[in-house]
């Protein structure tokens, strides 16, 4: 993967992912201070975010640190040149001279491609639009694997906002390359786009697509929760009609196999009661915590560093 885009999910194969899974386990003590490396010394990441970021942006640039390595970043675009009317490519060819790698999260759906068509260092996508997030994804399959013992053998039912939630998209075509079984469980203005539909039916995917978490809680290995996307709604009174639909509690747990595991990209905004967080179902901030370990071995692949674990 050394010098290689990362825009889609489907630019990793399956040989990738568990290699950077694999890179991800040694990289934990790393990545919780226990150990240090400055094996990226002298490389510089660039962080390029046109959209808000806690999690994506900040486990990033700690991966970046933790390797070694240093970060340049713009986290609020009203402060960068494109407030002045600058293109993306002008600002991408530009920071690509500044850096060996870039991290870019922008709301328009195909960002990261056209960015990586005129840089000359490795793009990586940290959210495009309704698009993709493929880092995400490997940070969701890392703590599906270190929760499960295993990807392939579980049963996903991943809720929520299913049109337009980036995560959701990447997610299930990797789990569809893993030969994972699914079920999407949204209202019907919420479900899978059509696109992704296709793509899942070309890899044979095991899919099946349902409107109530109560129908399919029994046979649910992991249950991954996602944030109705109120600000790509183009009309807030279809958001309303959807707002709240969807409230994991204990209650519905009960109903759930035994060792269900409950996940959740964040921000979540009242998907997940809170009286979910104390239980061992709960794997949201384990799911967000595992995003450094993950990143730093993305990190390490894409730039050729060696030697770190
Ligand atoms: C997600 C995103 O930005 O797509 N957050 C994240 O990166 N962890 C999910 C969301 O915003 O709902």
């Amino acid at each position: 993967m050394t010098g290689r885009h990362l825009c889609h999910i489907s630019d990793l194969t399956v040989a990738d992912m568990d290699r950077t899974l694999d890179a991800a386990e040694h990289m934990v003590p790393i990545a919780q201070g226990q150990s240090t490396t400055d094996a990226a010394h002298g490389k510089i990441l660039a962080t390029l975010f046109f959209e808000p970021s806690t999690r994506t942006r900040l486990s990033f640039e700690s991966a970046m640190h933790r390797l070694g390595g240093n970060v340049i970043s713009v986290a609020d675009s009203s402060s960068s040149s494109s407030q002045k009317g600058e293109t993306l490519a002008d600002t991408v060819r530009m920071v690509a001279s500044y850096s060996d790698a870039i991290v870019i999260r922008h709301p328009r759906e195909g960002a990261a491609r056209l960015a990586s068509r005129v840089s000359r260092v490795p793009i990586i996508n940290g959210g495009d639009g309704a698009g993709q997030h493929p880092s995400q994804t490997l940070t969701d399959l890392f703590t599906i694997r270190k929760a499960k013992g295993n990807i392939k053998d579980n049963v996903v039912t991943i809720a929520g906002d299913l049109k337009y939630g980036r995560t959701v998209h990447s997610l299930a075509l990797a789990l569809a390359a893993y030969g994972t079984q699914m079920i999407f469980v949204a209202p019907e203005s919420l479900q899978v786009p059509a696109e992704t539909r296709a793509s899942l039916l070309a890899h044979g995917a095991r899919a099946r697509y349902a409107n109530k978490l109560e129908e399919v809680i029994a046979e649910t290995d992991v249950l991954y929760m996602t944030r109705i996307q109120k600000e790509r709604f183009p009309d807030l009174d279809e958001y309303r009609k959807v707002q709240g639909v969807f409230h994991v509690t204990n209650r519905l747990l009960a109903d759930g196999k035994k060792g269900i595991i409950v996940m959740h990209p964040l921000p979540r905004v009242g998907e997940i009661d809170q009286s979910v967080d104390d239980t061992p179902a709960a794997k949201y901030f384990e799911q967000a915590a595992n995003g450094v370990p993950v990143r730093m071995a993305l990190l390490a692949e894409t730039l050729g560093v060696r030697g770190v674990a």
